[in-house]
């Protein structure tokens, strides 16, 4: 196996140990640190996943944004382009209830609406999911690109973020050229920021 999956074997394995508390607990710490950010504040549209499993909870962020004026779009994998080509695609999320039901991979994803679909560019700050993450912005996902292709489609100024709990950060893990680092990373314990152009190994 390589680094990578190892790595993301072992970290993946201390997430689920976690208890329904610790993860409700750290969650809550992440989010009051996230929402107080001016990055976060100045953000008009949040694009953000459903958590899934032990991740940090991301459906209170969700409710955060909706009841905090914020537009939210969140990803679904799209496999209309046949095999090889299947992406994300970003829907609006009005309603946290009504408008997520179960997709790939077990994951609650939005509901497909034409008329609801956000383009990559108008996303101001996008809350990637990870598996582990250094200091430097490196980013783990899982293994199979869709976030580092979409990140390359968004602009320039939008802000890349991920909530993750301390052990999930680590000091430097390995980065490929296709790897898009991310700017902001959140955890119970603070936030770390890399500044932009400063973030490869
Ligand atoms: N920009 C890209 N263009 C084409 N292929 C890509 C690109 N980014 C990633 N890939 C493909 O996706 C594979 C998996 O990428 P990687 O190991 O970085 O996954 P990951 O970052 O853990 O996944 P994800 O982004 O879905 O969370 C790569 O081996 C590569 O073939
Ligand atoms: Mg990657």
């Amino acid at each position: 196996m390589d680094i990578k999956s190892t790595l993301r074997k072992q970290i993946i394995e201390r997430r689920e140990s976690l208890s329904r508390q610790q993860v409700e607990e750290k969650s809550r710490a992440v989010m009051n640190c996230l929402v107080s950010l001016p990055e976060f504040i100045k953000a008009s549209t949040v694009m953000s996943y459903m958590d899934f499993r032990n991740e940090v909870r991301t459906r209170e962020i969700i409710a955060f944004c909706l009841s905090n004026g914020k537009r939210v779009a969140a990803p679904r994998v799209d496999k209309s382009g046949g095999k090889g080509a299947s992406k994300l695609v970003a829907y609006e999320i009005r309603d946290l209830e009504k408008d997520f039901e179960p997709g790939t991979f077990g994951l609650l994803e939005p509901r497909t609406d034409e008329s609801r679909i956000v383009a990559p560019e108008e996303v101001d700050l996008v809350l990637v999911p990870g598996v582990v993450f250094d200091r430097k912005g490196n980013r783990i996902g899982f293994g199979a690109g869709y976030y580092d292709r979409f990140l390359a489609r968004t602009r320039n100024d939008c802000i890349k973020a991920a909530v993750a709990f301390d052990f999930q950060v680590l000091d430097e893990i390995p980065a490929e050229e296709h790897d898009i680092p991310m700017d902001i990373i959140i955890t119970e314990s603070g936030v770390i920021y890399n500044s932009k152009g400063e973030r490869k190994n």
